[in-house]
Parts: structure tokens; sequence; C-alpha cells
């Protein structure tokens, strides 16, 4: 992936021939990238056929971090439907590139998935918005200055963050709120003033994932799904100094209900 002359989309189908064959599931219908504080969602979404190590799929690097789990599993649902759960996302601050940051959804198209559920840890704008709280992404700011189309690709973002979904998850949730992701390059959060900027230009959520990921999924067709959760307020909205652990205890301490949530939404898909 890290040369140019190599087609990306290519890649992505040899790793959806990796996945059907490590798998046993040719086909999958809907794929759920695990965020923060999301990763017990998977167990509930259905039944697992078979997890594997992302590292045994081609274009997919080493995890690089704690409370993200390295593997991709096929899980079916009640209803039958073949969820593709990517416990494996990789960063845009990891600094492999944007095509290996959207790997991940380019394999989950090219295995069929034509529903993309994305989620993450973030930090909230609003004062209302305590820790714990999942919101819907409603659209998105991408501040990483980046982008994963390549060339002349115009593409259209109206509804990324899909409408029709979106009220599907109210209907099973009606207090589930919903906001503007700004994706910041991050590794560092946010500062004070940065975190007012995001909120100026009309942000409600920040975070260093998802945005990318979303415009990828949508150059390859796929309807669109983002939850946040709040692990934390952003910097200067809370007073206190942020850490990656506040972080991880936030997501452990919300990830049954949230979990539930999201398997009831995608049971329902
Ligand atoms: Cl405050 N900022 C960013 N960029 N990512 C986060 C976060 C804040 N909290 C959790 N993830």
């Amino acid at each position: 992936l890290d040369d140019p002359a190599v087609d990306p989309f290519e890649v992505a189908r040899i790793a959806a021939d990796d996945i059907a064959r490590l798998t046993g599931v040719a086909h999958h219908d809907i794929a759920l990238t695990l965020g923060s504080g999301w990763g017990k969602a998977a167990e509930l979404v259905g039944e697992t056929v078979a997890t594997i190590p992302a590292t045994e799929v081609t274009g997919f690097g080493k995890p690089a971090l704690e409370g993200h789990v390295g593997n991709l599993r096929s899980v079916r649902t009640p209803r039958g439907k073949h969820v593709l759960v990517i416990g494996a996302r990789t960063h845009y601050y990891e600094g492999h590139g944007v095509r290996r940051v959207v790997h991940s959804v380019r394999t989950a198209a090219a295995t069929g998935a034509r529903t993309m559920v994305l989620t993450n840890g973030a930090g909230g704008i609003k004062h209302t918005w305590t820790p714990g709280r999942p919101v819907l992404i409603s659209d998105h700011i991408n501040l990483t200055g980046d982008s994963p189309l390549e060339g002349a690709t115009f593409i259209d973002l109206t509804d990324l963050y899909s409408m029709r979904l979106r009220d599907l998850a109210r209907r099973i949730d009606p207090t589930l709120d919903e906001g503007v992701y700004c994706q910041f390059r991050g590794p560092q959060y946010e500062t004070p003033a940065e975190v007012q900027m995001a909120k100026t230009i009309g942000g409600h959520i920040v975070g260093m994932s998802t945005a990318l990921e979303a415009i990828a999924a949508r150059q390859a067709g796929m309807e669109i799904l983002g939850f946040s959760l709040i692990t934390n307020m952003a910097a200067g909205i809370q007073t206190t100094p942020l850490s990656h652990q506040e972080v991880i205890e936030a997501g452990q301490t919300a990830e049954p209900v949230i979990s539930a949530l999201l398997a009831q939404v995608i049971g329902q898909l």
C-alpha cells in the first residue's frame, strides 16, 4: 500500500479473499469498526463464526494501541446478516499514510458490505455531554488536511452519515443526541483554543479517526452510520488535564450499555 504504483482497491480485493478463506464466510453484509469503548459489541451482535488476527490479512499492519483489539471477526446476527467486525483500526497519527487508514473500509466493501458502521471514543464540546454518553455522528469536519481520494475524484458528501440509519438508531434509543465530529490529526489532544475553534466552525465532538474512513466508505458506495462515545470533555471544556487512561476507563464503564445499543441497532439493519 505504500507504493504509489499499487492499486489500493486491488489490495482490498486480495484482503477480502483472505478474509473469505480464513473465516469461511464469502460475503459480508455489514461492517463494524470498533473504537475505544465499543469493544464488547461484537459478542452482542450475534454468534461469532470466526475470529482471525488482522496480521494474517493482506495490507493490515500491527495494532498500535491499548484498548484496540487487533482482530477481525465474522459475526452472524439473529436475522442471518453477516457482520465483519473490525477491531483493528489504523489511525492517521500512526503515520503509515491514509491508504492504510482506510484499507479496512475498502476491504469491508470488497467483502460485499453495503453498510459501514464506524464507532469511536471522542471528546465532547457540549457541557451537557458527560463521559459515557453515546452520540450519533450527523456530519464531520475533516481537519487532517488529507483525503483517501487520489487524483480528481470529486465525490459528493451530502448525507454522508445516513439520515435513514440515524433515524433507525433513534427508534431504538430516542434519547440519542447527534453532533458534528471533527477529526484532528493527533496524537496530541487539542489545545483549549483548538477546541474553541472546532466549536466555532460547527463541531460538537473531537477525535482522531472516522472522517477519513467515512469518505472512503462513501467512495465505495456504502451507507454509513457513525457513533461516538463521549469518553471525556474536550480540553478547556473540562478543567482537569486529559489522560489516555481516563479515556480508556470511561470506555470500560460505558461499554456494556453502549454495546447493547449498538447490537440492537445492527440487529435492525
Ligand atoms: Cl478530547 N480529542 C481527541 N482528538 N480525541 C479524543 C479525545 C479528545 N478524547 C478521546 N479521544
